[in-house]
């Protein structure tokens, strides 16, 4: 018989590409302007993925490889990979499966996850209950997107808002009580209007006319997408502290996905939380879709104590949304 075990968080990975795309430069691909891109977005920068011959995997490998060098974890030990993103290197077969072969995770089966921006959320959650089953003792869960691969950037609408990068986190099984504690997630397909890439899937297959149309390209409803998202990840946190019997003074750390300052701003606010207790690094890499998350763990990590209560929300197309709560261990050190 197994018993069940918790799920936690013993290393944490990332990559960004080391080209940035700032607000000047911009400037000079459509009408816009850095203050303006500043104030509506708190975005300053992101970082683009240009070799043509590096795609979503190159940086989810790179992410991955970060976290076992960190953790001096060998790739061997790995059982399974999830790899969230909805930028995958080919429409047939997972991004999953090459990030597997390049990394030589030989004893690892593999599977992407395709959410969104809330991609890494649902997928942390799926590679922590593999953990909790007490059947897998080293799952990796990465949120990886090139979104400069389906930007159109003469659309300023989208395209000051997205970046490139990867983030990988290590899920292993504890007995002691921290890791996942709770979930909420929501989806509603009637959404999916406002926010997507229309073309180069089954319902419009790439053809000469899809391609002249753009319809390879995000197109996104802004303001509908803003108001529903800072609805959607108030409500998620309130009712994942609620049904475990918290409130937000118990919460440390708040860490959103990265799409926009001002619906952190609102989620914060909402909430009740003091900025200093919701991390933020948008103005760096911009909305990095499902690797907003494992990239502000990579970069804050050396913040977050064992024992600290963390929420992970986040808000994307589909719609598809949800909050994680979960109690912070101790990360391992090579
Ligand atoms: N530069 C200058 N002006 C602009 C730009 C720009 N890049 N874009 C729009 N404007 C103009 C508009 O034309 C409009 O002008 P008007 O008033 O004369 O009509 C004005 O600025 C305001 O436009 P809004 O669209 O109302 O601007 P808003 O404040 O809503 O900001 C934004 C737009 C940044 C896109 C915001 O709506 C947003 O962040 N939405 C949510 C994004 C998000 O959360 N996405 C989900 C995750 S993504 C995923 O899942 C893949």
């Amino acid at each position: 018989m197994r018993l069940k075990s918790n799920a936690v968080i013993t290393g944490v990975g990332g990559f960004v590409p080391g080209n940035i795309l700032n607000n000047s430069d911009l400037e000079k691909l459509v009408d816009t302007n850095s203050d303006w891109i500043v104030s509506r977005t708190g975005i300053k920068e992101r970082r683009i993925l240009t070799d043509p011959l590096l795609a979503t995997s190159d940086m989810a490998v790179a992410a991955v490889r970060n976290l076992l060098d960190t953790t001096g974890v060998a790739a061997s030990e790995i059982d399974c990979l999830i790899i969230a993103t909805s930028t995958p290197d080919h429409l047939l077969l997972s991004t999953a499966s090459i990030v597997c072969d390049k990394l030589g995770l030989s004893g690892a089966w593999a599977t992407d996850v395709n959410a969104a921006c809330s991609g890494f959320l649902y997928a942390y959650t799926l590679g922590a209950s593999l953990v909790e089953s007490n059947r897998y003792k080293k799952v990796i869960v990465v949120g990886a997107d090139q979104n400069s691969a389906i930007i159109n950037y003469k659309d300023r609408n989208t395209c000051i808002l997205f970046g490139d990068g990867a983030g990988a986190v290590l899920l292993e099984p504890t007995t002691e009580e921290v890791g996942l504690v709770d979930s909420v997630f929501k989806t509603d397909g009637h959404g999916r209007e406002y926010l997507l890439v229309p073309g180069g899937g089954s319902k419009i297959p790439a053809t000469v006319d899809s391609v002249t149309a753009n319809q390879h390209f995000i197109r996104q409803e802004g303001r509908v997408v803003f108001k529903a998202a800072i609805k959607g990840m108030t409500e998620t946190c309130t009712e994942v502290l609620k049904r475990n019997d918290m409130t937000i003074d118990d919460v440390n750390w708040l860490i959103p996905h990265q799409a926009n300052y001002r619906i952190i701003h609102a989620v914060g606010e909402n909430l009740g939380l003091p900025e200093d207790r919701v991390k933020v690094n948008i103005e760096r890499y911009g909305n990095t879709t499902a690797a907003t998350i494992p990239l502000c763990l990579w970069d804050f990590k050396d913040d977050f104590k064992h024992n600290d209560n963390v929420i992970f929300t986040a808000f994307g197309a589909g719609f598809s949304w949800g909050a994680t709560l979960l109690k912070w261990g101790t990360l391992r050190k090579a």
